[in-house]
């Protein structure tokens, strides 16, 4: 078949599942694009100030609000009805700004019906909507560089050319900036056949990557040390898409990836530590940077050369104390391997020491 016309049919099915045959988050056949994640404290009333409309056609699948927010400009790839781009608004403040970009009217349109009402709601209009292809962002009027965080949730493994997504993401951070986004990973490639089942990719499930080909497409769009955040495995209880998976094993994962060039391929030692001095929002005794740095405050904290530069070259930096510098070399940074990253529960995050790099 016409590669082309592959494309456009594989787009006006996933439109017509989200446009029109889903009403609701409850029309859901599986939990792989539901977040059961559990909003911490801080952000309830975040969520709590958002339309209830908007709240119902919910369809993510991880918890896309990083840390210092504030004054920042956001973009929300596939943003559905808006609940992110209304909870990004708030955390983004006046001085802040959020787009979302859709490619499906239905959802879209409720959207921009409830655009006035946030606005009021919350004091400040700081939003905007654009219809356009997540996987190509340079036909959409946005300047290269010119987004400080881009989030997305539930969506990359809905899309035709994931590293395409993956690049056109690159292009619009500036450097510093964050890729924050959750999706649905397989653990192992899916079968093309399996492709082809409209309700299977509809739901994020054969549409997923293989998570070890998201690393690769992930480092070769430029993003060289992706950071999980949080996973948690799927349960697909649905007999019929149960039986039509077989032994693929899904997990939804938060990653975050820093548009820094000053990145090195792996986790290197030069002897450098951090000191977490708090003041960020919802995070007073420590600072989570990913799955396997949990920094708390106060404390001397040992970190590789990425991670220093994730801390010293962003938003982050003015939190932090850096001690140390890339003088001396000490060789691999101990603990860093390449095996399955996912673990389980979203709560084994929190715990766990910062032994890795
Ligand atoms: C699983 S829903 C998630 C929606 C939203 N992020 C949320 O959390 O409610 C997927 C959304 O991505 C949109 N979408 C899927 N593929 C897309 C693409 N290639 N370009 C733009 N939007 C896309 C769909 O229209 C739908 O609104």
């Amino acid at each position: 078949m016409n590669e082309s016309i592959a494309v456009d049919s594989l787009r006006q099915s996933v439109s017509d599942y989200y446009g029109r045959q889903l009403q609701g988050t409850e029309d859901l056949k599986t939990s792989a694009c539901c977040d059961a994640e559990n909003v911490p404290d801080w952000l309830k009333p975040v969520f709590s100030a958002i339309h209830p409309e908007v709240l119902a056609r919910y369809y993510g699948c991880g918890l896309v609000a990083p840390a210092l927010l504030d004054g920042r400009r956001i973009l929300d790839l596939g943003c559905g009805t808006g609940r992110d781009v209304y909870a990004l608004a708030q955390l983004a403040g006046s001085e802040g700004h959020v787009t979302g970009v859709d490619m499906t009217d239905e959802q879209l349109d409720v959207a921009r019906t409830h655009q006035d009402w946030h606005s009021e709601r919350f004091g400040f209009a700081n939003t905007s909507f654009l219809k356009g292809y997540i996987e190509e962002l340079e036909a959409l009027p946005l300047d290269p560089g010119s987004f400080d965080v881009i989030v997305s949730n539930c969506v990359v493994n809905l899309a035709a050319d994931k590293e395409a997504v993956l690049r056109g993401v690159f292009r619009l951070l500036e450097p510093g900036g964050e890729f924050y986004f959750s999706d649905v990973y397989a653990d192992r490639r899916v079968p093309e056949a399996l492709r082809e089942d409209a309700v299977l990719y509809g739901e994020c499930l054969s549409g997923a990557l293989y998570w070890n080909d998201f690393l690769t497409l992930a480092k070769r769009a430029g993003f060289a040390d992706p950071r999980l955040v949080t996973d948690r495995p799927l349960d697909i209880t649905n007999a019929e898409v149960a039986s039509k998976i077989g032994n693929i094993r899904f997990h939804s994962a938060t990653y975050r990836m820093f548009k820094l060039e000053s990145l090195e391929s792996a986790c290197e030692d030069y002897g450098q530590a951090v000191v977490y001095q708090g003041g960020v929002a919802g995070q007073p005794e420590r600072f989570l940077l990913d799955k396997h740095h949990e920094i708390e405050t106060g404390k001397v904290f040992p970190v590789c050369g990425n991670t220093s530069r994730m801390l010293s070259e962003t938003r982050f930096s003015p939190h932090f104390q850096f001690l140390g510098d890339f003088s001396r070399h000490y060789g691999i940074f101990a603990g860093c391997g390449t095996e399955v990253p996912f673990t389980g529960q979203a709560e084994d995050a929190i715990g766990q020491g910062g032994s890795c790099c």
